[in-house]
């Protein structure tokens, strides 16, 4: 009989795996207490975007595999993937998880397989998930079972990491991580490694916390480097000519949904060891506040000076804003009143109004380069020189050609100077 596997959570993550699943042939229940989510998804439209999605919706709506749904109904599978965002006290909100796992308690039944995708702090699959699927009054690893599944996937090529990637899952038992990876094998080609959850929900976050704490250690360098008057990104550069070093890229701070997030997740119960992680997660975070430095030291006090800040993605080349360092560097320069026109290439919406590049730059002081988006570097300095009142560029991205912009007469600064 053919499996009915029901996913809770119809977003970045739960959306493309339902649709997996479904054209796979497993008769499935996409779950999400969002109506306005629910009404689309059944119509064939999507609310997020990804490449690929809507085809992949449609194949599995057509196939009458995939159904949308506000409440959970009974299943042979149960996959949670809702948010787990960042509390206020820097830790991690669990409660969507725990009000997923809630309402599958009332559909729950012997022989199940409950598998959590959403991020989480060490402990969460064996504690809390099993805790409240106890309260069924069946047995954990026994009568049902329980595994974590971590998603590794990136925005933008979700579909075919979820093929390609290996996936790690862990299972509250060996059973559990057995079954899970038996319901993965129908499209993943990646190798699937099998542990027990807690190592599972530590892979994860160990990944994301080994970039964060690799930028902090490129940014503590590039503090050095200015010390000594040396350009960081041409160090980082001849140091990764070695085979065994690869040192990340500093920067203005650190975005995206994961990176700033997941390091307070495998901290949070740990205070004297997780002292490094800690450490890089604020040495990041107080970029903004030095990258405001940087900009005072050069373009010298407010009083009526414009930047023209460029790029306000978290990164180049793509429109996502979440937790992007460009928020807080924008707030902190409007407090110590400097007049701000925000240009981006991929940015639409953003918390504060995008201009055109021409209105942007008109009458600026400075530009300040936050998202090393490709299109900046084909932009013709003496071109937008003529329009600025003072010729400043601080590229916190070595995204610039600096021989270029010094060429047409600019001030040009790379990330980071001495003060
Ligand atoms: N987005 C990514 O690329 C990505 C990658 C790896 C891991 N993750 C992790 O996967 C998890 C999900 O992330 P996402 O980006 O898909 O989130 P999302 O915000 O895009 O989607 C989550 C959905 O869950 C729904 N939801 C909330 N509570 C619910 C409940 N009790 N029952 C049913 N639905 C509920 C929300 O309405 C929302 O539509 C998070 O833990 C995230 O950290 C995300």
């Amino acid at each position: 009989m053919t499996k009915k596997v029901c996913v809770l959570g119809l977003g970045y993550v739960g959306l493309p795996t339902a649709c997996m699943f479904a054209v796979q042939g497993y008769h499935v229940v996409g779950v999400d207490v969002k109506r306005e989510v629910v009404e689309t998804i059944s119509k064939g439209s999507i609310h997020i975007e990804e490449a690929g999605l809507k085809t992949m919706l449609q194949a599995a709506i057509n196939s009458r595999n995939l159904v949308a749904r506000n409440e959970v109904e009974p299943a042979d599978v149960f996959i949670i993937a809702v948010p787990t965002p960042l509390a206020p006290d820097k830790r991690a909100d669990v409660s969507f998880v725990e009000s997923a796992a809630r309402s599958i308690v009332p559909v729950l039944a012997r022989g199940n397989l409950v598998v959590l995708e959403s991020t989480v702090p060490p402990g969460t699959t064996n504690g809390l998930l099993c805790r409240i699927l106890s309260e069924t009054g069946l047995n954990p690893g026994v009568d049902f079972h329980v595994a974590h599944s971590p998603e590794r996937v990136l925005p933008g090529n979700v579909f075919s990491e979820l093929v390609s990637n290996d996936r790690v899952i862990g299972g509250i038992t060996p059973e559990s991580a057995q079954l899970a990876r038996d319901l993965y094998m129908s499209f993943v080609e990646g190798e699937i490694l099998l542990t027990d959850s807690t190592t599972a929900e530590m892979v994860k976050l160990t990944e994301n916390t080994f970039r964060d704490v690799n930028i902090a250690l490129a940014n503590e360098l590039a503090l050095i480097a200015a010390e000594y008057g040396v350009d960081i990104f041409s160090v980082v550069a001849l140091a990764n000519r070695h085979s065994r070093v690869n040192v990340h890229q500093p920067g203005p701070g650190v975005g995206g949904h994961c990176i700033p997030v997941d390091p307070w997740f495998i901290v949070e119960n740990s205070n004297e060891a997780g002292k490094l992680i800690r450490r890089a997660r604020e040495l990041n975070d107080s970029m903004p506040e030095r990258i405001v430095q940087l900009v005072e030291h050069v373009v010298g006090p407010a009083q009526d000076a414009k930047i023209s800040v460029w790029g306000v993605a978290y990164k180049g080349n793509v429109d996502d804003t979440r937790e992007t360092p460009a928020a807080p560097i924008v707030h902190l320069l409007r407090k110590r009143n400097y007049k701000i026109s925000i240009f981006d290439f991929h940015v639409r919406n953003f918390e504060c109004e995008i201009d055109s590049l021409e209105s942007a730059v008109n009458a600026s002081d400075a530009i300040l380069l936050l998202a090393d988006h490709k299109e900046f570097k084909y932009l013709d300095p003496h071109v937008i020189g003529q329009k600025m009142r003072r010729r400043i560029v601080i590229d916190t991205r070595n995204c610039l050609d600096p021989a270029k912009w010094k060429g047409a007469g600019f001030d040009f600064h790379l990330l980071w100077k001495k003060l």
